[in-house]
């Protein structure tokens, strides 16, 4: 999955991401009575913690917040911090102080995506504390992400719409990664593409043949089941893909 973890924390870089895409297990359906416990089914299976912050706002749902980032933070399981909130500006430098390693605000959140994006570079330093995220909707164009893509990480391209979990996938969302990484190609710079929403044991295979970089899973792992052995087989669906030549 993670070919050594470079950064000096032990988080992964941009740069270490190997063939398999990395995958962020989405802990939102986690028993939050037991999350230490829950927690420990990521450490050295997944390589972050997703957290849906959401602010019953941008989207429907209110979640949880920087407290609960630096909650998971601090058990040294590193976290992704996926922002649904309306002018994400207002959070970063909290959900960066309370240690998130990636941290991703929406391109429809904000009337000031750039200056959204500028700030976070600043935040992120030149040594990229974290990696700066910007993610779409299912209903918005892709290139709403094209002036920002040299101050961003990670595009997230949504395949649901966010407010819980355990949709679908929206059809289309293959396609809308490929306008992505052809959006990049065009502009020259480099980006990890990542999938939230809708990824299960069955369909995840299919998913990482899009050439991503990034899964995000929820409620396939959490299902208050059996989250160890659902990790397993996820893990399993990532790590025996072969990605034709040429599909990166
Ligand atoms: C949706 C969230 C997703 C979701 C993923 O608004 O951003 O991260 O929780 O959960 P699943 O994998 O169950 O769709
Ligand atoms: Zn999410």
């Amino acid at each position: 999955m993670l070919s050594g973890c470079s950064g000096g924390d032990g988080r992964p870089t941009v740069a270490t991401l190997s063939r398999a895409p990395a995958l962020s297990a989405g802990v939102l359906t986690a028993d939050l009575t037991r999350l230490g416990a829950e927690l420990e089914h990521l450490r050295g299976k997944a390589a972050w913690a997703h957290v849906d912050v959401m602010d019953g706002a941008f989207c429907p749902q209110l979640t949880v917040g920087p407290a609960f980032v630096a909650a998971v933070a601090s058990t040294g399981i590193a976290v992704d911090a996926h922002l649904m909130v309306e002018e994400p500006r207002r959070m970063l430098a909290d959900v960066a102080a309370a240690g998130a390693a990636v941290i991703t605000v929406h391109a429809e959140a904000t009337r000031h995506l750039h200056r959204t994006m500028t700030e976070m570079t600043a935040l992120a330093g030149p040594e990229r504390s974290f990696i700066r995220g910007v993610a779409l909707n299912p209903g918005t164009p892709v290139c709403a992400v094209e002036p920002v893509l040299g101050l961003a990480d990670l595009v997230l391209v949504l395949a649901v719409s966010p407010g819980w979990s355990g949709q679908a996938p929206a059809p289309g969302t293959a396609q809308r990664v490929r306008d992505v990484r052809e959006l990049a190609r065009r502009a020259g710079t480099e980006v990890l593409v990542g999938v939230d929403g809708g990824v299960t044991i069955a369909n995840a295979a299919e998913v990482a043949s899009w050439g991503i970089d990034v899964i995000v899973s929820g409620s396939a792992i959490f299902d208050r089941v059996d989250p160890a052995r659902n990790l397993d087989l996820l893990t399993r669906e990532l790590v025996t893909l072969e990605v034709p030549d040429g599909k990166r």
